[in-house]
Formats: structure tokens, C-alpha cells, sequence
């Protein structure tokens, strides 16, 4: 059990090989917090760490006693109004108005395992062994309300997960204003806090600054967690890098409104909390009713960022991803989005999939325009029937073709959304999550369905359903094109109103968990606008998400690098498209677009009925490569070697858990005249064991044989002018160049 309580200090410690976590009851009844960082030997009472401060004006509530504060001790999940003045972790309001409350800690539970949270996407344990358990229940008992703490920590993994549930007992019932899913004081403020931010078609790029007074935060409020800034932050010491030093990881299991946000006080306190964005968010509980909050991820590395990503990899590829695909390598598909855009037929889809299926390709993928009237963004949102004009066999006709090529078929939806040129908004204009009595914007010619509301997810559930058991589907790519405006639930009372931005999550969760359980074996991929949503949440019923609308090889490096600080290879869709790019207009060679794309499920998105025969054929190899290898690929361990933020050329890297295999990538954006020597410092082989090196396609070279520790240490020549390496012809090289290379153990 890696979890202790000890009564005579009331000290609660959770520990593993690798971490400690230790919370304390304080005098106030209240909970202190007292060390969260690596291993600690436990022992009976950690209460010295406790910093009690004598410091003037600070609020005291016990009479006489000028040591004990609120507003300098650690806590575990704070709130405003008994001294601390700092950002709190919720806010609560009483009927009578009053937002002073006193939780104390009543009673705790320990057991081996984890719960699943109620209608939320969660971490779980396949066996009560993984992980165990510590709620803590604290009271106030005027508002006869319960909180309860929760914590699981891995008994193998440098992992915590939390979350909090409000229980009131009251008659006169309260409201949650505010309530983050955790919150963490920390003893000083040197760290850098790290974020993933963009924007569309240029999704989760790292950006790093140093902690400073004050608040620093990012957050969503567009209604889905955003192309903006994702769910996670990280804190890390200034000496850390890519594979040492301390780095603690923040992510939030959700998919709306968040915040998360690091609180540096002047006494250099850090505080950081995380959860569902408090703006416009107003829950009120009346007597027996509960409010639960979505669950909160941290990670500690004491081998640096790559360190801190591999845990978050075999979590979310295991622990969180569900279903009959989270261990199966996933299918290479072709997808005809940039391909046809709207404008396609049934003939046109056939001969794609032809084509496809001779170069290998084992999925079909129709994307949007298939239903309705859609010829055009501006219609048939909410009507999912097909298109008889386009596809005269429908949905089903054209699935069972598909099949019969001996590919899977594959389906976008845009389940959330309608188009004020529909049947649906036809029959029900106030279904729309906007307040209709006013102006409301459009985006893209489009408008959110109000999921708040059970009639309209059970409508969109009914008619996906229909499409998904008549027809033979074996994909669906769930999308989700633009961010909430105007939100309000029409026909709906005051108090319903700040409940709308969470019940809209939970309605798309239940559908999506109506959906995995009636159709299991469906691969379900999570899109919005590209990579709008990719976030833990939705990794719980997708286990892939689209990771970019922008598939630019150059610009994909870096989109995928930072992706990768959280997310696993395995969920990261990634297409090899045209040249020019579509987004861009970049020219970039077939090679390095499949050398970036391999990085994740793979698949292409272009029309290939209308491109030479050489291409054809390098496709082919580069299918039957991405087979070979998806396994290494998809559940490897995966390593950043060097930043395409930093500088001309980058590199990353995986290799299989046994140490056996590994694939390394090289990147160079521009072609330098008279490059500097360069070489690859591979990660995680085993020193002594010898390793042969090829190059996977261009020249084929043969690198030779060397040592684990040779390749780590001393490193992979890639230098164009590297005389002693073979491997890159003149011709190969200039601008968007790639390299990859296949390291395999050999005997002795
Ligand atoms: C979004 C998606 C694209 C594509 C289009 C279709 O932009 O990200 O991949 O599906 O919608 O309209």
C-alpha cells in the first residue's frame, strides 16, 4: 500500500519508489500541504516542514497566537475568507450570500485501485494493484456541505491523480462559483513554467518564461480546450532539459473551459491550480445533490522533460485510452478531405480507394460534404442522412463497395454543430447554444447545438446511430469546427445558465460513450479544426485525435514536437498531403513529408488518382515500412533530441521498451552552404550491446555496426560533408531535408 497515515501528526503520506506526497491536518482543522517531490523515507511526522511565519498584517484565527496564518501556509485546496488572500481553489456561496466557509477535515478513506468518475473521462487501474486511493473528507458544518479530496498514486509510475466532489446536505442548498480539480503550493518560485500554445493550423507550440510575481495563466473559454493553449503546464528548474533535472507536469483529464495557473506570492510561494474555468461557471447544489470535478494529472520527472513526457505516453496510451483499439497498431488510412474538399461522387471516392488499396492503404475515409444538401460549409450541419445525388448507393452502398475493395470505411461527423440552412435547425431554432433573441455570430457559417440538453444529444445519438448500423463503419472522425459565442440555453431559468459550459462536456461525453459502447469496435478519431480538442479528455474515448489541419511537413515538426510533451505518439494523426502544401504552399519531397507523418497513426490526404507512378511506388515502400514499424513507432518509448524551435535542424526518436529497436529522425529546414558538423546523440540503447545502423530509404546506407554507448555518447555523424559516414547523395539534399535511420541490436 503506498499510502500511510499517521495518527498522532495526522499526516497522510503518498509515496512510491520515485515520489512522496504528504498532506497534513493542521490546528484549524484545515488541510496543510507539506512536500510533493521525489521519494521521501517515510517517517512518522513531517510536520517541521510546516513553515508557521510571524509577519505583520497577516489575518490570525486563533486569538493570541500570531504564528499561524492562512495566508503564508501551504494548503491543500484553499479558499478565500479565512486569511488567505491568494487565488483560491474554489468559492463557494451560501444561500444567504455569505462566501465564508470552514471545511475541516472529518474522516478519510484508504483502498488499494481507483474509482471512475461519474460522467467524466478518467484515469483508471486494470487491477487493484496499480494504485491506491486516499479520500479525504473534510465538512463545514453550518452549510452541512462535504468536500471530498481524492488522490490515487501509481504504485510504478512518478504519478497523482485528483480530483474533488461537493456533497450538500443543506436545505437551503449553496452554489460552487469556482472549483479547480487541484491545487499545489510550492516552497519557491524557481521554475519556468512551460505551455503549449497556437493557434490554428499552428497548434501546441512549447513556450517558455521564468515564474515571476503574480499570476501567470492560460486558459480556455471557447467551449472546447482550444487551439489556443491545451490543458497542461509544466514547471521546470532552470538547469533542466530534454533528459535531466526536475520537472513536475500539470494536466487537466477535460475538454471545455479550462484554466491553469501558477500563483508566485512575495514570499515566493508558488501555488498552482487547475480545473474548470470559473467564468461563467455558477453551479448550484441543492439538498443530496453533488457536483464532481474533472480530474487533474501530475507527473513528476526527475529526468527531465522526455522523462516527464514517456509517463504522460504510457499513461494516456494505456491507462486512459480505452477499447479494443488502445493496443492494436492503428490502420494506414487515406482520407479525402484535401483530396476532393466538397466537391466529390461516388466514382471520384472509388477511384481513390482503388488506388489506395493497391499501394497498401487499409482505410478508406470519407470526410465532410457526404450528407444532406452539403456541397458547401454553409449547409446540413445536424442532418446526418446521405447525399443521394453524390453517393446514389448512400453511406451503406458506397461502405460495402469500399469493403468489398478489401479496405475499412470510415466517416467524418460534425455532431455538435448545425447550419441555419438544415432540417434540424429548421425544426428547432432554439436548440441552437446561443441566446436567439439576439444577434449571435456564426463561424464558418456554422452554430453549436446546445448539448446542455439530453433531446438534443438523444436526436444526434439517433441519427448517428442509424448511419453507423446500416452502413459497414469501422472509423468515425469526430469533429468540432468552432469555438461557443454567445452562450445560452434557450428555454432554460437563471440557475441552469452557469451549468451550461460544463453539461455541454458531459453531453458530448455521453454520447461518445453511448457511441464506443454500442459500436466497439470502431475507431473513433477527435478532430476540431485540426487539433482544437486534443486534449486528455478525449483521449478516454478516441484514442487518436487530428492532430493539425495544417499537414505541412515543416510546420508538422513542429506541431508534433510539441504535441508530443503530453500526448502519445499513438494518438497523434498525422497525413502525408500534397506539395504544394495547401496550407502553406510548400514544396517539400514526398520523402520527408512520410518522414514526419510516420511520427504517429499515418495515412495520406491527397488525391493520389492523380500522381506519376514513381510516387506511387514510393508510397507503396513507405506503407509497407510504416507496417513494419508502426508497432516500434506507436508504443515505443519516444524521445526529443533536439528542438525545431532552437534552430535549422531537429531530431526525435523512438525505440522499442526491450531496447531492441529504434527509429531516429533528422530534420533540416533550410540547406546551409558549408553546414557545420552535426551529429544525433541517440537515448536509451544499452551501452554495451552492438547496434547496426541503416539509413531507412534515400541512399539505404549501411551506417555500420556500434556500440549502444558509441551512438549515445559519441553520436550519429549527420553531417552532409561527413566523409566517414556514408549515406547522403548531393542530390538528396537542399532545402526540407530528412534523414531516418533504423538502429537494430545484434547478436553478440
Ligand atoms: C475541419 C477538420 C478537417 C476537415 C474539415 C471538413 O477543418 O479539421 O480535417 O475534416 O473540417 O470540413
Amino acid at each position: 500500500m503506498a499510502i500511510r497515515f499517521h495518527e498522532a501528526a495526522k499526516e497522510f503520506h503518498l509515496y512510491n519508489e520515485k515520489i512522496s506526497y504528504i498532506i497534513k491536518v493542521l490546528e484549524n482543522g484545515q488541510l496543510g500541504h507539506v512536500y510533493y517531490g521525489k521519494h521521501l523515507t517515510d517517517r512518522e511526522d513531517f510536520g517541521y516542514l510546516i513553515e508557521y511565519a510571524r509577519r505583520d498584517m497577516a489575518p490570525y484565527p486563533f486569538e493570541g497566537r500570531s504564528d499561524f496564518s492562512l495566508e503564508h501556509l501551504k494548503q491543500e485546496y484553499p479558499t478565500f475568507g479565512s486569511g488567505d488572500t491568494r487565488y483560491p481553489a474554489f468559492e463557494l456561496e451560501s444561500a444567504d450570500g455569505s462566501r465564508v466557509v470552514d471545511f475541516k477535515y472529518k474522516t478519510h478513506e484508504i483502498f488499494a485501485g481507483k474509482k471512475a468518475l461519474e460522467g467524466l473521462p478518467a484515469v483508471y487501474v486494470e487491477d487493484n494493484e496499480e494504485a491506491d486511493t486516499l479520500e479525504i473528507v473534510l465538512e463545514d458544518e453550518m452549510i452541512q456541505t462535504k468536500m471530498i479530496l481524492s488522490y490515487t498514486i501509481f504504485r510504478d509510475r512518478p504519478v497523482i491523480t485528483r480530483h474533488v466532489r461537493f456533497e450538500c446536505e443543506c436545505e437551503a442548498g449553496i452554489t460552487l462559483l469556482n472549483c479547480m480539480s487541484g491545487c499545489l503550493d510550492l516552497p519557491d518560485k524557481e521554475y519556468e513554467m512551460v505551455e503549449l500554445a497556437g493557434a490554428w493550423n499552428r497548434e501546441r507550440h512549447p513556450h517558455t518564461r521564468k515564474l515571476t510575481y503574480g499570476v501567470q495563466s492560460i486558459y480556455s473559454m471557447r467551449g472546447c480546450s482550444s487551439h489556443q493553449f491545451n490543458p497542461f503546464l509544466m514547471l521546470k528548474r532552470a538547469n533542466a532539459d530534454e533528459c535531466s533535472g526536475e520537472v513536475l507536469g500539470f494536466s487537466l483529464v477535460y475538454s471545455g473551459d479550462f484554466l491553469a495557473q501558477a500563483e508566485v506570492d512575495n514570499f515566493d510561494v508558488t501555488r498552482v491550480v487547475m480545473g474548470i474555468h470559473p467564468n461563467e461557471f455558477r453551479w448550484e447544489l441543492k439538498k443530496g445533490e453533488h457536483f464532481q470535478t474533472p480530474e487533474m494529472v501530475m507527473v513528476y520527472s526527475e529526468n527531465g522533460m522526455n522523462g516527464m513526457s514517456q509517463v504522460y505516453h504510457e499513461l494516456y496510451r494505456t491507462r486512459l485510452a480505452r477499447g479494443t483499439w488502445r493496443d492494436k497498431v492503428r490502420p494506414i488510412l487515406i482520407n479525402n478531405w484535401e483530396a476532393t474538399y466538397f466537391d466529390f461522387n461516388e466514382e471520384k471516392i472509388l477511384d481513390i480507394a482503388e488506388k489506395a488499396k493497391e499501394i497498401g492503404v487499409e482505410l478508406f475515409v470519407l470526410d465532410d460534404g457526404w450528407f444532406g444538401k452539403r456541397n458547401l460549409d454553409n449547409c446540413s450541419l445536424g442532418d446526418w442522412y446521405p447525399n443521394m445525388e453524390k453517393l446514389p448507393g448512400g453511406i451503406t452502398g458506397l461502405a460495402k463497395k469500399v469493403e468489398e475493395m478489401g479496405l475499412k470505411f470510415g466517416l467524418w461527423f460534425e455532431p455538435e454543430m448545425t447550419n441555419k440552412d438544415s432540417d434540424l435547425f429548421r425544426a428547432h431554432p432554439d436548440w441552437l447554444l446561443a441566446d436567439i433573441r439576439r444577434n449571435y455570430c456564426h463561424s464558418r457559417n456554422q452554430y453549436v447545438l446546445d448539448f446542455s440538453k439530453q433531446e438534443v444529444v438523444d436526436y444526434i445519438y439517433e441519427q448517428m446511430r442509424k448511419v453507423l448500423t446500416d452502413a459497414p463503419v469501422s472509423y468515425v472522425k469526430w469533429d468540432m469546427n468552432r469555438a461557443f459565442s454567445e452562450v445560452f440555453s434557450n428555454g432554460n431559468g437563471k440557475s441552469y445558465q452557469g451549468k451550461v459550459r460544463h453539461k455541454y462536456i458531459l453531453g458530448v461525453y455521453s454520447l461518445y460513450e453511448r457511441l464506443i459502447q454500442e459500436f466497439p469496435e470502431i475507431l473513433f478519431e477527435s478532430c476540431a479544426s485540426g487539433g482544437a480538442r486534443f486534449d486528455p479528455g478525449m483521449l478516454y474515448y478516441a484514442p487518436q485525435a487530428w492532430t493539425s489541419d495544417n499537414t505541412d511537413a515543416v510546420d508538422r515538426i513542429k506541431i508534433q514536437y510539441g504535441t508530443s510533451y503530453v500526448y502519445p505518439i499513438s494518438s497523434i494523426g498525422s497525413h502525408v498531403s500534397a506539395s504544394p502544401n495547401h496550407q502553406v504552399f510548400r514544396n517539400t519531397s514526398l520523402e520527408t513529408r512520410a518522414n514526419v507523418a510516420y511520427f504517429g497513426t499515418f495515412g495520406y490526404e491527397l488525391d493520389i488518382t492523380r500522381l506519376p507512378e514513381e510516387e506511387l511506388e514510393q508510397m507503396k515502400e513507405q506503407i509497407q515500412f510504416m507496417k513494419e514499424n508502426r508497432a516500434l513507432i506507436q508504443q515505443g518509448v519516444f524521445y526529443r533530441l533536439k528542438s525545431p524551435f532552437e534552430g535549422n535542424n531537429s531530431a526525435w526518436q523512438v525505440v522499442s521498451e526491450d531496447r531492441s529497436e529504434g527509429l531516429v529522425a533528422y530534420f533540416r529546414t533550410l540547406q546551409p552552404a558549408q553546414g557545420k558538423f552535426e551529429r544525433i546523440y541517440v537515448k536509451g540503447l544499452e551501452e554495451n550491446a552492438k547496434y547496426e545502423v541503416k539509413e531507412c530509404f534515400g541512399s539505404k546506407a549501411d551506417l555500420g555496426v556500434h556500440y549502444g554507448d558509441e551512438l549515445m555518447y559519441a553520436g550519429l555523424n549527420v553531417s552532409d560533408c561527413a566523409a566517414g559516414i556514408p549515406g547522403v547523395a548531393r542530390e538528396q539534399q537542399g532545402d526540407y531535408f530528412s534523414r531516418l535511420f533504423y538502429v537494430k541490436k545484434i547478436e553478440e
